[in-house]
């Protein structure tokens, strides 16, 4: 259930385009291996053991919102783990990225593919947020999040991380029925996996399209974006919905098309410049992370000059271009929470 006090919080209005006292703060990654606490809980379990505990997942999740002081919390989970009960066999290797032993490489392979049901399947990630929105007591609204479609396609066929996207979009262009049936699947699922996370208890959601820049725009509204306006229809109206894509300066206006509230971006666009070719929506960012690994005269003065982009527009939510990257000094993350609040007051 959504309380009243999450109704009325910054972070929810700011995503409705409502006015706000002061920007709303949260940073992608902020719960992750740039804390010591974090680490020391992970030199006792694994990551998906971890995703996969909802009481642990819960901790780590508070304890960022709580040292932080952030205006919202994002459950602890990855954008892979529905790739598991696919049967795609997702394990994170020991100090590397993820690896999908049985990525798709055919037609065939799509066809195979699992039915995922969330309320069976990812029931734990839908527990950890049902116990972290109660410990957030109605204070702090949780985000709940999965990946889009062309993300989790790319990490489905390339079976981990990847360069140049070759397969993915080999099978793009030369399987059209095989892409558009792996689509419409990732698209099905994606859209009752959020739906089940806002029942849970999540006030807003985040998609993350992490490398759908590496299209060109007439790929992105072949293969991508009517399968974005379908599942970003499929969850409207229940909880307000940021659509995140990096390196998507030439997708802007093409991203803006879908129902989302909110278009998340990077730092490789200015933000008044992105908001433009986003127009009659919010935007989420969008601060370099490697910042963070300044000192803060150099914080203050790239947060100054995005709350400036901003000009205290209602509808900006602050957040990074990426995540907390490990290398980060935490009282530096912490500090950049401070400053947004105080640069941006103004009450
Ligand atoms: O605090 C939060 O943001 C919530 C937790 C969260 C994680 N992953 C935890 C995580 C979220 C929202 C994600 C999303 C995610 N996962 C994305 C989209 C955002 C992005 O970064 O582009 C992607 C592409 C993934 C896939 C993934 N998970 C990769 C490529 C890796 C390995 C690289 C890396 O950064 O370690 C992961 C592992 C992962 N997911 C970690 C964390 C904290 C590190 C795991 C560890 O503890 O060793």
């Amino acid at each position: 259930m959504v309380s009243t006090s999450q109704l009325d919080s910054v972070f929810i209005k700011s995503l409705k385009r409502e006015l706000v006292n002061y920007t709303p703060v949260w940073l992608m990654r902020q719960a992750g291996r740039y804390q010591k606490e974090y680490r020391d809980i992970r030199s006792r379990v694994g990551f998906l053991e971890l995703c996969k505990s909802p009481e642990l997942a819960c901790e780590v999740t508070v304890m960022a919102v709580e040292q932080l002081g952030v205006d919202a919390g994002i459950i602890f989970a990855d954008i892979l783990l529905p790739l598991e009960p696919m049967g795609l066999g997702l394990r994170f290797e020991k100090g590397g990225g993820p690896v999908l032993d049985n990525p798709i490489q055919a037609v065939k392979d799509v066809e195979a593919l699992q039915e995922v049901v969330p309320e069976r399947d990812l029931d734990y990630v839908l527990q950890a947020i049902a116990l972290t929105a109660r410990a957030l007591d109605g204070k702090t609204p949780l985000i709940g999040f999965a990946g889009a479609p062309f993300t989790l396609a790319s990490y489905a066929i390339e079976g981990g991380g990847s360069r140049n996207y070759e397969r993915t979009k080999r099978l793009m262009y030369n399987e059209k029925e095989a892409w558009d049936a792996l689509m419409r699947r990732l698209s099905s699922l994606t859209g009752a996996y959020l739906i089940a996370q806002i029942k849970a208890g999540a006030s807003a959601v985040q998609i993350f399209d992490s490398w759908v820049g590496c299209l060109s725009p007439s790929d992105y509204s072949t293969y991508v974006l009517p399968h974005m306006k379908e599942l970003i229809a499929a969850v409207k109206g229940r909880a307000p919905i940021i659509y995140f894509g990096t390196m998507t300066s030439g997708l802007l206006p093409l991203m803006s098309q879908t129902d989302a509230e909110v278009i998340g971006v990077d730092w490789r666009i200015d933000l008044d410049e992105g908001w433009r070719l986003i127009g009659e929506k919010g935007i989420q960012g969008n601060l370099d992370p490697i910042v963070l690994q300044s000192d803060r005269d150099e914080i203050k003065r790239q947060t100054k000059i995005i709350l400036d982009k901003a000009a205290g527009r209602a509808g900006h939510v602050f957040n990074l271009g990426h995540g907390v990257l490990p290398e980060t000094p935490p009282d530096n993350v912490k500090y950049l929470v401070e400053i947004v609040h105080i640069l941006s007051g103004r009450s």
